[in-house]
């Protein structure tokens, strides 16, 4: 069967993984320093804070900013919960604005739209849905003119980058955001097997987001809140929070992936290409809609994400079942955010409120798309996906 992503290991990833088991130490070692050095450098972000996955990432992200039951942030309904669920755990309420119907990400007229109506929010996350980077520079502005915070939901994107007013800015940069996150899942495009990563230029919201995914806990004695004297134990406790810290055998396997991460991306956009080539007649016929890629992002693209079209003959749910008869396991990114039980019991969201992420949402499929597959595997899709729809 072939799945919709997968990661790809080398015998070197394992080779880094057995050093450190062989080593003294297996977790906040010199590892993670390593992985988190690898993170600045790749991005240009300053400040880089390996955490144990991408919802926790989110959730510090949040946490950082102090947010208060009274705020609320907002993110787009086309993504997983964990990029709306992050501003409940971390105390505040959640709003959702539409998405653009091309590039499936949020939609910054929406978002105007919103804080030009209501209460604007305190925080506002935009998704880098597949691996194509939000209009950040526009949100950005508007996080100037409104006063809220940006942080960038770079989960799909690491490798990724876009062009604005002649420069080129990397996803997770954080040229135009506060904060960024990563998620490091297997599916992604590149693993610690599970790991997440916070960066941003921001030397404050950097120490805060180190300190809260480390239960709160304050270990430089010259901020102790407290004077004992002759203390022994080297810490104190200053804030609630988790152990969200990563294991030095995580951060060494993520380093050694961060290393092929331009090698993935370039065999990924051959796949794309493979697909698009042999794709296109089919979008012509209106059998089915490609992704779009916007001409000013160079996307590490982390999913292929095709859509039914107008004449599409049969449901998206029996092409589904249709691929996976011939061995073609896909997904579905994403159910959106708002119709899940908890979003509608909780906060009265429907259907029609945000349509256009709906009708995306109702169509899409995403198609196999990982380094290891062949350019054989590609092609055996795109014709299977042929053959079907032209039924
Ligand atoms: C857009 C987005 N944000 C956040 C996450 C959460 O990442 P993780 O699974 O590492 O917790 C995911 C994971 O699927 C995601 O796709």
């Amino acid at each position: 069967m072939l799945p919709y992503s997968r990661q790809t290991i080398y015998p070197e990833d394992i080779d880094a993984v057995v050093r450190v088991l062989k080593s003294d130490w297996l977790t906040q070692g010199p590892a993670v320093h390593d992985f988190e050095t690898a993170l600045c450098q790749l991005t240009g972000a300053r400040h880089a804070v390996a955490v144990a996955n991408g919802t926790a990432a989110l959730y510090l992200a949040c946490r950082a900013l102090d947010l208060s039951p009274a705020d609320k942030g907002i993110t787009s309904p086309m993504s997983f919960a964990a990029s709306a669920s992050c501003m409940v755990l971390a105390g505040a309420g959640v709003d959702f604005v539409d998405i653009e119907a091309d590039t499936l990400c949020m939609d910054p007229g929406a978002l105007r739209a919103y804080c030009e109506q209501k209460q604007p929010p305190a925080v506002v996350i935009p998704i880098d849905f597949a691996g194509i980077s939000a209009r950040l520079p526009e949100i950005w502005k508007l996080s100037r003119k409104f006063g809220f915070k940006v942080i960038e939901d770079a989960a799909h994107a690491i490798g990724s980058s876009y062009c604005y007013d002649g420069e080129r800015f990397n996803c997770g940069q954080c040229a135009h955001s506060d904060l960024a996150t990563f998620s490091f899942h297997p599916v992604k495009n590149i693993t610690c097997a599970e790991g997440g990563a916070v960066t941003t230029n921001d030397p404050e919201l950097a120490e805060r987001v180190r300190h809260l995914a480390n239960h709160g806990v304050e270990k430089d004695a010259s901020r102790f809140q407290t004077r004992i004297p002759g203390r022994i134990w080297p810490y104190e406790v200053q804030d609630i929070s988790f152990n969200f810290r990563l294991s030095d055998l995580h951060a060494a396997l993520g380093k050694s992936q961060l290393s092929r991460l331009e090698k993935f991306k370039a065999k990924r956009a051959g796949l794309a290409r493979i697909y698009s080539e042999r794709l296109s007649a089919l979008e012509q016929a209106g059998l089915l809609r490609l992704p779009v890629l916007p001409e000013s992002c160079d996307p590490c693209l982390h999913l292929f994400v095709i859509r039914t079209g107008p004449e599409t003959k049969i449901t998206r749910q029996e092409l589904f079942e249709r691929l996976m008869e011939k061995g073609i396991r896909c997904q579905v990114h994403y159910w959106p955010i708002h119709l899940h039980p908890l979003f509608r019991k909780k906060y009265g969201f429907k259907e029609d409120d945000f349509p256009v992420a709906e009708e995306a949402a109702s169509h899409c499929l995403s198609i196999p798309l990982f380094p290891q597959m062949s350019k054989e595997d590609a092609i055996f899709v795109a014709d299977t996906l042929t053959e079907i729809l032209k039924e």
